[in-house]
């Protein structure tokens, strides 16, 4: 059964063929596909471009609402999907508070793609960052990125720092102490004012509030000043350097309002590329749930 819970789902070949099928024409699917979308937190990137990618592959979608189902009722999480899967569904996209969450539901035979689980993994939000950089730079060997903010918290962080230095890339980290995990190593922490200097890329994090248990750190204006890309800052980074954000951006916190839609920023792009990447996943794992399949296409 083909998943995409983590990168780790994927080989590096595989990865390489999903971001060069999605910059080709994708056109209808070849028969009647239908996907469950089930979102248990908040989500409109993720959530809508799945929906979009859906209705241009005509793949029929089921839009799950946790609160109007039987989970009201005690219905446990895998005897949803399993109701699910028993419709005949062909694919799952599923995010969910808890990370790791797909681990308890080994018993279910139906493909699932994570659409993010916790401060776990968000890997189609890799792979619409992979194309955004290979985009730009041709080549991710050799990158400089800065992923700088929350970094504890972050799915996207844990996700691409992986796959980035697996492809090549040199990921350093700039941002608070207290939310650097443990595995990040004193050569690989920089300062902001260090990090704009160097990085040809500076991936800013969202400060994840939602898994602070309501502690409040710093105030927004300073940690603005401390760890945030100010347009003073900006004006110190490398001329060819871009500024990506899986978003949603708090304007003004990690990133200067002004420099949302700056020149160098590809916010937008990143989201016009999860569109690609998703029909492109879908495409995929709907195409090679045989495993037959799967091998003669890669
Ligand atoms: N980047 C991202 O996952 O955004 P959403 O939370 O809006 O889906």
């Amino acid at each position: 059964m083909r998943q995409l819970r983590t990168l780790n789902d994927l080989s590096i070949t595989e990865i390489n063929y999903l971001l060069t099928q999605a910059e080709k024409p994708i056109a209808p699917l070849n028969g009647f596909y239908t996907a469950a979308n089930l979102f248990f937190e908040a989500s409109t990137r993720t959530k809508y471009s799945f929906e979009m990618a859906e209705a241009k592959l005509g793949i029929h979608k089921f839009d799950f609402a946790a609160q109007a189902s039987s989970l009201e009722k005690g219905e446990s999480l895998y005897d949803t999907l399993k109701t699910f899967e028993s419709f005949g569904t062909d694919l799952l996209v599923i995010r969910h508070p808890q990370a790791r969450y797909y681990q308890e539901l080994e018993g279910l035979n139906i493909p699932i793609i994570n659409a993010g689980d916790g401060a776990g993994d968000h890997p189609t939000q890799s792979l619409l960052d992979l194309l955004t950089m290979k985009q730009e730079f041709g080549t991710l060997l050799g990158l400089h990125v800065v992923i700088a903010g929350d970094i504890l918290h972050s799915r996207v962080a844990n996700t691409n720092a992986k796959i980035l230095e697996q492809l090549g890339a040199r990921v350093s980290y700039a941002g608070p102490a207290e939310w650097m995990p443990p595995h990040i190593s004193a050569k690989q922490l920089l300062t902001m004012d260090e990090a704009v200097k160097q990085a040809d890329v500076m991936m800013m994090l969202r400060i994840q509030t939602e898994r602070h248990d309501g502690k409040a750190f710093w105030s927004k204006q300073s940690y603005h000043n401390r760890f945030g890309l100010t347009e003073e800052r900006e004006q110190k980074m490398l001329p060819h350097a871009i500024i990506m954000h899986p978003a949603p951006v708090n304007r003004g916190v990690e990133l200067a309002d002004s420099l949302v839609e700056a020149e160098r920023s590809r916010i937008f792009k990143q989201v016009q590329n999860g569109v690609l990447v998703r029909q492109s996943v879908l495409k995929y794992l709907l195409e090679t749930k045989g495993a037959k399949r799967y091998e003669n296409i890669v």
